[in-house]
């Protein structure tokens, strides 16, 4: 990889936001200006790990780790720094002149190739949608209140009828016929003698990975010949289980809405978004799968699950629900009224409505007795005991003690059993768990989990004295309120400074020229353990207070120990001297000493 202008770095510095990048891997709350979550360096159940979108910096109060957005590549993916820009700089769309190796290009360009072609294969769809071969899935998906905006949005297209209609079309572009049917668009005949398209006279739904690039298609059925939707088999770049249709579109929604909805159909999602609801996704037709409910922990801790509410196999569907659950998320099952999927909900309800639902859905205890109770009504101890025992798990999982006790005394009524029995069966449960997970050594919490720990240092072991604690605070100060700059600039010198990070901090801030006020530019110029520090001393809180007189007592304090320091050495300078008889050089150290005196001698808070 090689160099990277300093000037291009800042360019996708400033193009970048630090809040979306931490996003894709950590849940991230708001809180006053800055968020929070939990970091993603070391192993805690409280967060910690703080992201200042004003400063585009984060740090962690835990293990203080701390940088700007390439920082932060570079740890939690294990990238150099010019991977790290490049790699945002791709994201952002800033150009980085190749000035590698050759290789180094044609291997980029081998690894774009797959994506190249199926974004040139979806774009021959969506013309083909547009122009007049389009005519009857243009009709049809009018009649299915798809208009031209979501069409546009979501990149719909229409394979022809024909056989051959994409492999001409791809094989005059340059492609062979071998990597089309690698990445699943095109299918060798039985004889073995040529290639036919997998996608015949239908409509198609591009299916985009969470950074916008298309990896498959859905299409469906125009003609009722089934099966209804084809979708593009497993390849190098389309794998079901990681993938949620939809999720490029409604990240920024899920985020700032709190929760995400996944669906079961493609339509859904697409009927979704014409009503402006936009926090949705589906999960391609099958469960839920850990990876999916990973991708979607990026984004919020509620997942509603929408599912048609015919759908086959509840039970499994549950199964997978707790799943959701003991990963960290809060579960909510929707019923949508009479058997709809909510794409045919949305035809004849609006967003009030939806949003009605939304707040009606089921926590899954509730839904879990609700499907029990629907199937038949518990009679017999037997019974009653079965649905008991799938719920306790789900009791555990609640933390708020008031919720607790409202949904034992919902399962005790639902079962028509005492409460004391819910209870007793529920501490039961709670024992055995405890056992298991000692008997199991499953003590998962700290278990050497400390990820990359080479940034754990702990600044307070190096800020044992108070002249460094000055040192700190008073840049702490300098960085909240820049205009106390030019008062220190008058009385502190680089040379005052004892710590070494802090050192390097305050001679960066002394050149002019400098995007003083932009500290995750400032960040660019400082190494690691200063970008560490950097970061702390822009994350933590400076005492409030006056900050003036604040900032005349650090640099007091200071300026008397750098005094003290510097009276040492004269001492021992003049022990020297007078050793030597240098009376010219004694005179010297001693006018010094008188005036060290003075400043030594200040009055101190
Ligand atoms: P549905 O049959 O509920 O689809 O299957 P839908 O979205 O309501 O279909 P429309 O409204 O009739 O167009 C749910 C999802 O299951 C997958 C698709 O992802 C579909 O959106 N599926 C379904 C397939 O992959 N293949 C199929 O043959 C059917
Ligand atoms: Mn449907």
């Amino acid at each position: 990889m090689g160099y990277i202008p300093d000037e291009v770095a800042e360019e996708v510095l400033q193009k970048s936001d630090i809040v979306q990048v931490v996003s894709e891997y950590v849940l991230l709350k708001r809180s006053g200006k800055n968020y929070f979550g939990l970091c993603p360096f070391h192993q805690e159940d409280t967060p910690s790990f703080s992201v200042a979108p004003d400063k585009q910096i984060f740090y962690c109060f835990g293990c203080h780790a701390g940088g700007n957005v390439f920082k932060f590549l570079m740890l939690k993916e294990g990238l150099s720094y010019p991977e790290a820009v490049r790699r945002l700089a791709q994201k952002v769309g800033v150009y980085i002149p190749q000035i590698q190796g050759s290789y180094n290009i044609q291997e980029q360009k081998k690894k774009q190739r797959p994506y190249k072609i199926m974004a040139a294969a979806a774009e021959f769809f969506h013309q083909n949608l547009l122009g007049p071969e389009g005519l009857a899935a243009r009709n049809y998906l009018q009649n299915r209140d798809v208009t031209g905006e979501i069409i546009k949005t979501f990149q719909i297209g229409y394979a022809p009828a024909g056989w051959d209609n994409l492999i001409k079309y791809l094989t005059s572009k340059g492609c062979k016929e071998k990597e089309l049917e690698r990445l699943g668009l095109i299918i060798k005949n039985r004889q073995g003698t040529s290639y036919y398209d997998r996608f015949r006279n239908r409509v198609i739904l591009p299916i985009k990975d969470a950074a916008g690039r298309i990896v498959g298609f859905g299409g469906r059925t125009l003609d009722g010949s089934t099966p209804k939707y084809l979708n593009t088999p497993e390849t190098s770049l389309f794998n079901k289980r990681h993938l949620l249709y939809g999720l490029h579109l409604s990240r920024a929604a899920i985020r700032d809405s709190g929760y995400a909805v996944v669906m079961e159909g493609y339509m859904d999602v697409v009927a979704a978004h014409r009503l402006g609801i936009k926090n949705v996704v589906a999960s391609l037709g099958t469960a839920l799968t850990r990876e999916q409910v990973k991708l979607l922990m990026r984004y919020t801790d509620e997942i509603v699950i929408a599912y048609d509410a015919d759908a086959a196999g509840v039970k499994a569907a549950i199964r997978g629900l707790d799943l959701i659950q003991q990963m960290g998320c809060r579960v909510k099952i929707l019923q949508i009224p009479d058997g709809k999927d909510p794409d045919e909900y949305f035809r004849l309800n609006g967003v009030k409505e939806w949003n009605k639902l939304i707040k009606s859905a089921y926590n899954l205890i509730d839904y879990k007795l609700h499907v029990a109770v629907a199937e038949r009504i518990p009679t017999t101890a037997a019974e009653k005991i079965r649905v008991l025992q799938q719920v306790l798990p789900n009791l555990a999982h609640i933390k708020d003690p008031v919720d607790k006790e409202e949904s034992i005394k919902r399962v005790a009524s639902v079962l028509n059993v005492s409460w004391e029995t819910v209870t007793s069966e529920f501490k039961r449960y709670i024992a055995k768990q405890e056992k298991n997970v000692v008997k199991q050594g499953k003590i998962w919490v700290n278990t050497g989990k400390f990820v990359n720990n080479t940034h754990n240092t702990n600044l307070n072991t190096h800020l044992t004295d108070a002249r460094q604690q000055a040192e700190y605070l008073l840049l702490g100060l300098i960085l909240t309120d820049f205009n106390l700059f030019s008062i220190v600039k008058e009385q502190i010198t680089i040379d005052h400074f004892q710590n070494k990070e802090l050192k390097k901090i305050f001679s960066l801030l002394m050149q002019s020229n400098l995007p003083v006020n932009e500290p995750a530019r400032l960040m660019q110029r400082l190494d690691d353990k200063g970008q560490q520090v950097l970061g702390r001393l822009l994350s933590e809180k400076i005492p409030a207070g006056n900050k003036l007189s604040a900032l005349e007592d650090c640099i007091k304090i200071i300026k008397k120990q750098a005094g003290k320091r510097r009276q040492e050495e004269l001492l021992h300078q003049l022990k020297e001297a007078e050793q030597l008889g240098d009376q010219k050089r004694v005179i010297e150290l001693l006018q010094e000493l008188q005036q060290l005196h003075h400043t030594i001698n200040t009055d101190l808070p």
